[in-house]
């Protein structure tokens, strides 16, 4: 670890947010594989059909508790819309998809991470509701049970296609962050380009925690 590296997230909200991915994941593709016959290769790699259903069953309540989690730890900073500043934001899309001067700073998560964590949570709940009718589909009256697989392939689709853009944005498309998820150790210049705000409000309620540094007494921002 280098000096002067900055911490963005715990261990807490590591475990958290990598039990979610991980389920997730899994989730997706033995999803994908009950439901296409070109992707039954991957319920002969798991003993057949049947054990595959099961992997998805139990995957599912544990992504349910891992949601629980991810819900309670990001709610108030990925799921409230903070306006005007977040307005002014999608306003010029970030600054993502066309040149702009002075992107607006906005809190710890923009408001395209706070549609993510929003889908995610929606449409996470949605999933683990209607998984479990469709666990026990004669416990429930058939065209409830119909709905169910209608709603639970549309959270999916949802799911996935964000996934695809968190990954990329979490990764390659934004280099520096995929350590927050990692170490947890970011560098200054990251934070400075992606939560502006947010390395400002730590600097002023002397939360920041910099590798290597003393934890600076409240109220001095150094
Ligand atoms: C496996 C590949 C993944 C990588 C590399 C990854 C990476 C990251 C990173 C770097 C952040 C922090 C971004 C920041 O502070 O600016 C983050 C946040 C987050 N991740 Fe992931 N992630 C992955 C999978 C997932 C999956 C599968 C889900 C949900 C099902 C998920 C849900 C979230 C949420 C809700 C946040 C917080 C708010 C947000 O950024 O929207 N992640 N992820």
């Amino acid at each position: 670890m280098k000096k002067g590296m900055i911490k963005a997230t715990d261990a807490f909200e590591r475990v958290v947010h990598w039990s979610l991915a991980l389920s997730c994941l899994l989730l997706c593709i033995t999803g994908l594989g009950m439901m296409f016959h070109s992707f039954n290769f991957i319920g002969d790699m798991m003993g057949g059909l049947r054990s595959l259903k099961y992997v998805h069953n139990f995957a599912g309540l544990f992504f349910g508790v891992a949601l629980y989690f991810t819900i309670r730890m990001w709610w108030k900073e990925a799921g409230v819309f903070s306006f005007p500043e977040d307005l002014d934001w999608i306003k010029v899309a970030g600054g993502y998809l066309w040149h702009v001067d002075k992107v607006p700073e906005v809190g710890k998560y923009n408001p395209g991470q706070k549609a993510f964590f929003l889908a995610v949570a929606g449409f996470g709940v949605i999933m683990v509701l209607t998984g479990l009718i469709m666990w026990f589909p004669l416990s429930f009256p058939a065209m409830l049970v119909r709905w169910m697989f209608v709603l639970h392939a549309l959270g999916f689709v949802t799911i996935f296609a964000f996934f695809f853009v968190h990954l990329y944005l979490g990764t390659i498309g934004s280099p520096g962050s995929a350590p927050a998820m990692f170490s947890g150790w970011v560098t200054r210049a990251w934070v400075k380009k992606q939560h502006p705000k947010w390395l400002k409000e730590m600097e002023e309620h002397g939360t920041l925690v910099v590798y290597g540094e003393e934890k600076k007494p409240h109220g001095h921002t150094g």
